[in-house]
């Protein structure tokens, strides 16, 4: 009993997919986070198989592909030609001859198949010794599947296909899942026996249990306690409704453990996507591949978080974020945009209509508004003042920014890398850097402001803005009746701000 069984699993993945209407191969459609094809494959990774085949036949190269990305250790066998299920299998144990114990089918489409289902099937038919164990549920709707066929005393007598049965056969709802367990010698015995009799004139995998029954063989179910396990995928409608059953069943799950979900309907969460106690993710937010959302982070409305970890208590607002990192207690957003290896230290602040790549933002710096962060490394505490773009690429090159412990970049800066702006310096408003400043240092590059009087008033007659200017010109005139020349300048320009380069106090928007 505690000798570890030997374990073979094959997965059945070379039809077409028809109703797909797709150049994708049906088992290669994405569902939140897996292929159909790489749920499958997860569903039966528990099982500890010595091997696991998957037959290939339809976009073969493709699914190939495929499994050599997520699942190299898979033997994939081709089906040149999609002679039945039962046909697949034998192909498939064609290419492991050696194999002993247990041979564990699965269809490549059944995607919301749980691992605890699989291993329940397989201990229950290792368990019993059964020749063959089929998995089975009782479905509301159990039209296009194949019924399980009962004798008098409850048990297995055959599995009839749908288009194969009588009219009480297909009153049956109790049908087969498309998941089985087999004793390899037995199952290797019947696959030679197996006709082509039937409707589709294909080999059958499903008429082993009918063979194995007749010859007084021990054939079992094993019957899956949630039906919407055992649903397939035949076309994108179907495609659409398994992704909305998976998707309540990890929010679920994740609810459970503590997670707030501010509206679960419109929250989509990769299988592959961890969160941490206490994160809380609001409405209209999808959390793909490897992201991570830490404890009390708060997540949404309105976000798209690829492969980007996002540390304890940070916010992240209506933005996209892809590949990055957000550190502890950062905030990001509205309306950020953060692209591979932006990555954000503790406290730092990625505002509103900011986009950042390849770039670290320091401990507590802020870039709240309207800039372009481009490899680049910013300091602890640096302020950088909207609308600031830090211009990496010179046509052919990307070059580097380094921005300093608590600079100052005021507004409107070009930062032309490669280029340093040191530690506590000053960029004032305006400027376009591409020397590099020391720390303390203030870096201008402004031209000096001159006003050209009554230029409105000549080149623009008859404008809306040349009509204002005579009203302001005309009423502080009456407000001093002065020369009208002083009058005008203090009017337009008076009003106490520095307009040099000198000093550039007031230069940054603030928060
Ligand atoms: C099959 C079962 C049916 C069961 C249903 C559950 C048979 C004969 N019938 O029907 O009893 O209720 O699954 O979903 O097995 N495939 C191959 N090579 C082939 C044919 C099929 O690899 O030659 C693969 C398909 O890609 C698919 C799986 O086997 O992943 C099942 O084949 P499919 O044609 O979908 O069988 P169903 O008609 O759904
Ligand atoms: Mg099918």
């Amino acid at each position: 009993m505690s000798q570890p069984h030997h374990r073979t699993v094959v997965v059945l993945a070379a039809g077409e997919g028809k109703r797909m209407k797709s150049a994708l191969p049906k088992v290669l459609h994405p569902l939140l986070g897996r292929t159909l094809l790489g749920h499958v494959l997860s569903a039966a990774a528990p099982l500890g198989a010595d091997r696991t085949v998957v037959v290939v036949g339809h976009g073969a190269d493709q699914v190939r592909g495929h499994l050599a990305e997520i699942a190299p250790d898979v033997v994939p066998v081709l089906q040149a030609e999609q002679l039945g299920t039962g046909h697949a299998v034998r192909i498939a144990l064609e290419a492991v001859p050696d194999a002993t114990g247990t041979v564990v089918v699965i269809n490549g489409d059944v995607p919301l198949l749980r691992p605890e289902t699989v291993s329940a099937l397989v201990q229950a038919h290792e368990g019993e010794g059964a020749a063959a164990t089929v998995l089975a549920a009782e479905v509301p709707d159990p039209t296009g599947l194949g019924r399980i066929v009962r004798s008098a005393d409850g048990r297995l007598e055959q599995i009839v296909e749908e288009r194969d049965a009588t009219a009480a056969q297909r009153a049956i709802r109790e049908i087969n899942a498309g998941s089985y367990a087999f004793d390899v010698v037995r199952l290797r015995d019947a696959l030679g026996k197996l006709s082509t009799d039937n409707d589709q004139g294909e080999e059958y995998l499903t008429d082993v249990f009918g063979l194995l029954n007749s010859a007084g063989e021990p054939v079992a179910v094993h019957v899956a306690s949630d039906h919407t396990e055992t649903l397939g995928c035949n076309d994108r409608v179907e495609l659409a409704g398994l992704r909305r059953l998976l998707r309540d069943r990890i929010n679920e799950g994740w609810m459970r453990t503590g997670v707030s979900l501010l509206d679960p309907e419109t929250t989509w969460i990769d299988v592959t996507v961890a969160l941490d106690r206490d994160a809380v993710v609001d409405q209209n937010t999808q959390l793909r591949g490897a992201t991570v959302v830490g404890s009390g982070a708060v997540v949404g409305p309105d976000v798209t978080l690829i492969d980007t970890v996002v540390g304890e208590g940070a916010t992240v607002l209506r933005s996209h974020a892809v590949g990055a990192e957000v550190g502890p207690g950062a905030s990001v957003g509205p309306y950020a945009y953060l692209r591979p290896d932006a990555r954000l230290a503790e406290k730092s602040k990625v505002g509103t209509f900011v986009e950042v790549k390849n770039s670290e933002v320091g401990p507590g710096a802020k870039v709240p508004h309207l800039s372009y962060v481009g490899d680049a490394t910013i300091g602890a505490k640096a302020n950088i003042g909207a609308a600031t773009i830090f211009v990496n690429y010179d046509g052919v090159n990307k070059n580097r920014t380094i921005v300093g412990e608590g600079a100052f970049v005021g507004c409107d800066t070009s930062l032309i890398a490669p280029v340093e702006v040191g530690a506590g310096a000053y960029i004032a408003a305006g400027s376009a850097i591409s020397k590099d400043v020391p720390p303390g240092a203030l870096g201008v590059t402004r031209a000096p402001q001159r006003e050209i009087e009554g230029w409105v008033a000549r080149k623009r007659p008859g404008t809306v803005s040349a009509a204002a200017a005579e009203r302001a010109l005309r009423a502080a005139e009456g407000a001093s009746p002065g020369t009208a020349a002083a009058s005008e300048g203090e009017a337009i320009h008076g009003d106490g701000r520095a307009l040099g380069g000198e000093s550039p106090e007031g230069d940054t928007a603030t928060d």
